[in-house]
C-alpha cells in the first residue's frame, strides 16, 4: 500500500472528483430551495388580517382545464367513508342560474358536487372544469371571510361577488374523525361553504387557495 501525503491525498484525482460531486450535489441543494415551489398541500399559519376588505388583497385567476388529468388536477379536500379515503379535487361549473360560476369538488369517483345558499347539488350533467394545479398553490389560514395576496378567484356569485377556493375540518360525529372539505368561500358571509353527506356544512375557520408569490 503506498502511503500518500497530505497533499498528495488533495490533489488525487478521486479525491477532486469527489469533491467536485459534493460541490454540484449542494448548489443543486441550494438553486432548488431557492427556487422551491411548496407543495399545493403545504400549509402555512401565517396570521390572519382583522381587515374584511378583499379588495385590498391582489388575486389571481387560476387556469381551468376541460379536461380530466389527476396529474394536473389541484387536490383540495380528503373525505373519509366506511369504504375508503378519497380525495377531492377543485372545480368550477355553472350554478343555478348562467350567470353564476360556481367552485365546487369533484370526487375521486368522478362525481362532482357544489353547494348554493344551503342546498347540495350535483354538476355532472352540468359543464364543469378543473382547476389545473401549479407548484406555488398553497394554502392559507383565515378566518371569518379574509382572504390573502395571491388569492385564487374560484368563480362569481350574486352580481359579480367573487368567491374563492377554501377548505375546512369538519368533525364527522358518526365516524368520530374530521373531514377536510373542499368548498367556496364567501368574503360577505364570513364562512367557507361545502357539504359531507348531501347537507351544506359551513365554517368560520378555514384555508385559502392561494398563489404563494404573492405572499
Ligand atoms: C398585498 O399586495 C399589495 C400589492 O402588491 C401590497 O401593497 C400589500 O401590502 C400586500 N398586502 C399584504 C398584507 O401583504
Amino acid at each position: 500500500m503506498v502511503l500518500l501525503s497530505r497533499s498528495q491525498i488533495f490533489a488525487s484525482p478521486t479525491w477532486t472528483s469527489f469533491l467536485s460531486i459534493v460541490i454540484i450535489i449542494g448548489l443543486t441543494i441550494i438553486t432548488r430551495s431557492s427556487s422551491a415551489s411548496p407543495s399545493p398541500t403545504m400549509i402555512k399559519n401565517t396570521p390572519a388580517y382583522e381587515r374584511r376588505s378583499v379588495h385590498d388583497f391582489v388575486r389571481r385567476h387560476g387556469v381551468w382545464l376541460n379536461f380530466r388529468d389527476l396529474s394536473s388536477q389541484t387536490v383540495g379536500g380528503q373525505e373519509n367513508y366506511r369504504f375508503g379515503s378519497h380525495m377531492t379535487y377543485v372545480i368550477k361549473t355553472v350554478g343555478p342560474d348562467l350567470y353564476i360560476d360556481m367552485p365546487g369538488k369533484l370526487m375521486e369517483w368522478g362525481e362532482c358536487r357544489y353547494t348554493f345558499e344551503g342546498r347540495e347539488y350535483g354538476c355532472n350533467e352540468r359543464r364543469f372544469d378543473y382547476l389545473k394545479n401549479e407548484p406555488v398553490f398553497t394554502w392559507v389560514e383565515r378566518h371569518n371571510g379574509d382572504i390573502c395576496n395571491g388569492t385564487i378567484i374560484g368563480g362569481y356569485g350574486y352580481q359579480g361577488e367573487e368567491l374563492y377556493i377554501c377548505k375546512f375540518e369538519f368533525y364527522d360525529f358518526f365516524q368520530n374523525t374530521f373531514q377536510t372539505l373542499l368548498g367556496h368561500l364567501v368574503p360577505r358571509l364570513g364562512k367557507c361553504f361545502s357539504s359531507w353527506y348531501t347537507v351544506e356544512r359551513s365554517s368560520t375557520e378555514y384555508k385559502v387557495l392561494a398563489d404563494s408569490s404573492y405572499l
